[in-house]
């Protein structure tokens, strides 16, 4: 069972488990309350959020549009409220800190080169050595005038304005960057065309409808007329399927273990974790379907059973990408190991997670071979408890408390504060449900 380890009050001690049985009411989706509130700053009007992720993430989003002259609130039931005034934001007077938030960075720049005014974006020294020029060049296409550090890494300096429409073919599948060249096309002068390489998370196109624009998809390609007009909305944000990965590949480790997550996120663009999780061997059922504001929520039950190998690939690894640390974590462990191919994206993330992951089960005692696009965990391996590194990343900090669950003696995470990232209340609740 995790608990807080004085006197580093950042660091977490993982004792091993035999089960996880309980229900965890997992917090909002993250990608989706970035859009929703970067969206209702432009919106006209005071738009109402339940269930706004708790993530630092999305704290930074909401501090940056403060920023930018918008005020918001926690109301007396929870929900944020933002109100919106419209389309033109106010210059700020100091830079944006997105923290360690590169979906701060990179979609709320999109709004920015909007903007009649320059901006600032900065970052912490994970966010700091992040690729930008993914946003960059389609921005710069558009007419906005930006400059970064070498590599086109932040901080950003935007001078915004007049935007024109560009039809664009990004190199990289980025949901961040399809939402960021959505955003800029609603100051285009005519229609803006993304179309992607690999069809990515579509929480940019159905917010964006959610709020009255128009945007039509075909195939990879979304399409945005510039110019139109959003209007505020009452929504209730899902649970994140991400962060609920955590929870189901704990249950996947303990053929005794039983879970039930309700109000998740099934959008298809991310559901393929739950069609990966079952053929691994883990029982899935999904209930009570519903649909708010064009996004699908279920209650998911996951039984654990024996867990076995797969390789992931191609549009998987980019379905995937924020949930291969836990997969990974927990691969040694399977029947068959995981193999994982065109992830290079992963070196890019919040740490450099295919180094992360093999440092901290090398730790552990697991054989692991690193590739320059993914891995090879072989399964069938015990691990031993040992003493590992977050990295500064949220997703590692709760990946190795998951692959800690089963391995003999207990685990130090270093650095798990990392957690609240995407979910402050993770190692509480997962204390909770640990037997
Ligand atoms: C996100 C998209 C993914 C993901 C990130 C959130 C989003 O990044 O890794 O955690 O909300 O659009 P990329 O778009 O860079 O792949």
């Amino acid at each position: 069972m995790p608990e807080s380890l004085p006197p580093d009050a950042s660091s977490v001690i993982v004792r091993p488990a035999h089960a996880v049985r309980g229900i965890v009411r997992i917090l909002g989706d993250k990608s989706i309350s970035h859009r929703y509130a970067m969206l209702a700053a432009i919106a006209n009007g005071t738009s109402r959020f339940h269930n706004f992720s708790a993530a630092r993430d999305c704290a930074s989003t909401l501090n940056c549009i403060a920023k930018l002259g918008r005020e918001w609130r926690r109301a007396d039931d929870g929900a944020i409220e933002i109100d919106g005034e419209g389309s033109h934001l106010r210059a700020p007077t100091e830079p944006l800190d997105c923290e360690n938030s590169g979906s701060t960075m990179r979609m709320l720049s999109g709004i920015l080169a909007g903007q009649p005014f320059t901006s600032e974006l900065i970052g912490d020294d994970s966010l700091s050595r992040r690729p930008m020029a993914r946003i960059i060049k389609p921005l710069s296409e558009m007419g906005a005038s930006i400059s970064a550090s070498d590599g086109g890494r932040p901080p950003l300096k935007i001078q915004g304005g007049t935007l024109k429409a560009i039809h664009y073919k990004p190199e990289v599948a980025s949901a961040q960057v399809k939402s960021c060249v959505l955003f800029a096309g609603l100051f285009a002068d005519g229609e803006t065309v993304i179309d992607e390489p690999i069809r990515t998370r579509d929480h940019g196109e159905i917010a964006l409808r959610a709020f009255g624009a128009e945007v039509e998809r075909k195939g990879n390609a979304s399409r945005i007329v510039g110019g139109q007009r959003l209007r505020a909305i009452e929504a209730h944000v899902p649970g994140d399927l991400s962060s609920a990965a955590f929870f189901l590949c704990a249950a996947a480790l303990f053929p005794g273990s039983q879970i039930t997550l309700p109000g998740i996120l099934m959008n298809p663009t991310r559901a393929r974790l739950l069609d990966i999780l079952v053929q691994m061997g883990l029982k899935v059922s999904v209930a009570h379907l519903e649909e708010h504001q064009g996004e699908l929520v279920g209650t998911i039950e996951a039984r654990g059973a024996e867990w076995k190998g797969t390789v992931l690939a191609g549009a998987d690894t980019a379905s995937l990408i924020d949930e291969i640390p836990v997969l990974a974590a927990i691969a040694p462990y399977s029947d068959g190991g995981l193999e994982v191919r065109d992830a290079k994206e992963l070196r890019v993330k919040e740490s450099d997670r295919i180094a992360a992951v093999a440092a901290n089960l090398r730790k552990m005692g697991a054989e692991v071979e690193e590739r320059p696009d993914g891995m090879r965990i072989p399964g069938g391996q015990r691990l031993h408890g040992a003493q590992l590194d977050s990295f500064g990343d949220h997703r590692i900090a709760m990946a190795f408390a998951v692959a800690a669950l089963r391995a003999e003696g207990d685990t130090t995470i270093i650095g798990a504060d990392a957690a609240g990232v995407s979910y402050p209340a993770f190692f509480e609740e997962l204390r909770n449900i640990t037997e």
